[in-house]
């Protein structure tokens, strides 16, 4: 192909994989272990907990299931509430809903777009029996606050952390900051199996709770009689998932510079524009930024969102829309949770934010091309 008149493209977020996921996963297909019994599910269910510095990891075969099942191993139920982040990812709703128990919402905070602790207490009824916080996008929510509201009512804290691998928080890693913390391994977070997740935790009796609902209630020890008390899930995880997992966190510390690297150049690249904002994060915690997202305000350019992503586009630079808040998702209705209210900082990003292409294999040239054509269209 002529180079100078192919199209540029870049895409929002790419899988990255140069570590031993080819030679982990032909050694798995080799021996033939490719459902989920095999050493590579331990292996990197051992590897990922000790990554967040915990002592137990259940893998599962996604994100949104390894949700469900740290509510579950915690006991939530039909009639209980858990709060939520109005502004995340549907999959931190309909976990909850999976349960019988109803999430409740609660808006983002205009800094950090992570919950807006400030507004948690106002959220709590009786019926209350957890704070889900969500590190969305890599930035780590205030933790100790968070765990001081749960306390004075006697809440569980479950951790969405989907989305920030390997970030931190005074020092501590996203993974030992909740009872039980939830994460995804899909194709563009930071690391990846393809389809896969994980339930991390410090406590023996959570992390036995999860592996005996991920596997359908079968006894975890003792004969295999076919008896089973509990009605449980099949949310195993394959071999062959868990030997890309095991490669992909053996490189976990690479990757996650690559992401704060391309963030601190994206920002640079964009510092003098003040129609462009990220979130803010806190002083004590160490965002991940597992995607670039950004408002575009529409009081300080006359060119909205929708004109730059279009333009973007054009330009061969993919970009997404942000969530949009759980209180306009008509499935959330549908299951009778209390959709009224405003969250009016929710809708502010939903309205005005996308995302940036985020990958860790971003080339700082990519930044540059990206960040020229934003300039483009918010100058122009
Ligand atoms: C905040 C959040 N929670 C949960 C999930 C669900 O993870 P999965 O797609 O692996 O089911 C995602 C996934 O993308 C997410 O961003």
């Amino acid at each position: 192909m002529d180079k100078r008149n192919a199209k540029r493209t870049i895409p929002v977020c790419q899988p990255f994989l140069d570590g031993d996921e080819l030679s982990y996963v032909t050694e798995a297909l080799n021996t033939g272990w490719i459902s989920s019994s095999g050493e590579y599910v331990t292996a990197f269910e051992e590897k990922f907990a000790e990554y967040c510095a915990v002592r137990y990891g259940v893998a599962v075969c996604n994100g949104t299931v390894a949700i469900h099942l740290a509510l579950v191993a915690v006991g939530i139920g039909p009639g209980d509430e858990v709060i939520i982040p109005d502004f995340t990812m549907i999959a931190t709703a309909v976990a909850v809903i999976y349960t019988g128990a109803k999430p409740v919402f609660v808006d983002a905070d205009a800094s950090t777009w992570n919950i807006d602790i400030s507004k948690i207490e106002a959220a709590i009824t009786s019926r209350t029996k957890a704070i889900m916080p969500v590190s969305l996008f890599g930035n780590p929510c205030d933790m100790d606050h968070i765990h001081t509201i749960a306390r004075q009512h006697g809440l569980k804290v479950i951790e969405d952390a989907a989305e920030s691998h390997g970030a931190e928080y005074k020092g501590k890693k996203v993974g030992s900051l909740a009872d039980v913390t939830a994460f995804s391994f899909f194709a563009n977070k930071i690391l990846t199996t393809g389809e896969g997740g994980m339930v991390v935790t410090d406590n023996k009796e959570l992390a036995d709770r999860c592996r005996y609902f991920k596997n359908l209630c079968f006894p975890l020890s003792g004969p295999r009689n076919y008896i089973h008390e509990d009605v449980g899930f099949n949310y195993r995880i394959s071999n062959l998932h868990a030997a890309i997992g095991l490669a992909q966190v053996e490189k976990a510390d690479a990757y996650r510079a690559m992401r704060i690297r391309n963030a601190a150049f994206y920002r640079e690249c964009l510092k003098d524009m003040p129609e462009i904002n990220f979130s803010k994060d806190m002083a004590d915690s160490l965002n991940v930024h597992w995607m670039n997202a950004i408002t575009i305000d529409p009081g300080k350019s006359g060119r909205g969102r929708d004109l730059l992503m279009e333009h973007l586009k054009s330009q061969g630079v993919e970009t997404r829309l942000l969530f949009v808040g759980m209180h306009h998702q008509p499935c959330l209705r549908k299951a009778g949770c209390d959709c009224q209210g405003d969250y009016p900082v929710t809708d502010y990003l939903t309205a005005n934010g996308l995302y940036l292409p985020s990958g860790s294999n971003l080339s700082e040239a990519d930044i540059q091309y990206v960040c020229e054509k934003i300039r483009e269209v918010v100058r122009a």
